[in-house]
């Protein structure tokens, strides 16, 4: 994961790091219907085919996506912390790398899908590179992101307003698309779809974990504990509201 912030949500060994991460960021599967739906029809992946988890974390997606799907998945997680909780079996294969050079070969793979990770790559256009060779003519690339400008019903800002101060450094759809367009993509969909992050407001806040969420980390811990205030307020006047963040889907094709 990304290096620890400024503030004290820190956790210092990345095993815990991992398991924390898991516990706090893994939207529970039944919240992630409209992900599911989406890509379905985005990426119509059917038993056989080959996806690639670029940036795979705890392995959610990876799991999510042969349970919903029936693909094979080849994880790409540098962080050995990270990959050794994700649960390989015989249709999840966990590799260590990065997306800008990643360990597979050429055409092998049917869709890519970077879960929360395009903020985190140092060099955008290596990866969107290594992405084309790796993707075959016509497959697409689906992009799970926080973009700058369109974050506002992600559950971290509304509650963490000043999360927005981090998001605004995070790579720009127009960028993102720019750059994967230089190396033979083409864009196709711009969705804003809803996951259910926790049943209530109240279990949300109770299962947030600071050092899990760069956006989070990056606050002092006065804006941190004001955010929690918010949040505790927010579960307390509707304690039936769940808690529905919404983030961005970016799909690209493989030119060709
Ligand atoms: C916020 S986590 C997202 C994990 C997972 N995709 C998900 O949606 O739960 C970001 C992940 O990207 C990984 N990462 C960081 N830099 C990377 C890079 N250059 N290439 C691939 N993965 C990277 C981190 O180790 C971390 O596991």
């Amino acid at each position: 994961m990304a290096a620890q912030g400024r503030g004290t949500g820190g956790l210092a060994d990345p095993a815990d790091d991992a398991a924390a991460y898991r516990a706090a960021r893994e939207v529970p599967r039944e919240g992630l219907g409209a992900w599911r739906e989406a890509v379905a029809e985005e990426a119509g992946l059917r038993p056989g085919m080959t996806v690639l988890d670029v940036g795979a974390g705890t392995g959610g997606f990876a799991t999510a996506f042969r349970e919903w799907f029936g693909v094979d998945v080849l994880a790409v997680e540098p962080s050995a912390a990270m990959r050794a909780l994700i649960p390989a079996d015989d249709g999840i294969t966990v590799l260590e790398g990065r997306a800008e050079a990643l360990p597979v070969g050429d055409g092998c793979a049917d869709a890519a899908w970077f879960g929360s990770v395009v903020h985190h790559i140092e060099d955008l256009v290596a990866a969107a590179r290594e992405t084309r060779r790796a993707l075959r003519p016509g497959a697409p690339v689906l992009i799970r992101n926080v973009f700058p400008g369109r974050a506002e019903r992600d559950l971290r800002l509304r509650f963490f307003p000043e999360t927005a101060d981090s998001v605004a450094y995070y790579p720009p759809v127009e960028h993102v698309v720019t750059v994967f367009t230089a190396a033979g993509f083409h864009r196709t969909a711009l969705r804003t779809l809803p996951q259910e992050s926790a049943p209530t407001l109240a279990a949300y806040a109770d299962g947030l974990r600071r050092g899990t969420d760069s956006k989070l980390r990056s606050l002092s811990d006065a804006a941190y504990a004001r955010g929690l205030d918010r949040l505790r307020a927010a579960a307390a006047a509707d304690p039936t509201e769940k808690a529905v963040s919404w983030m961005d889907l970016l799909v690209l094709r493989a030119d060709g």
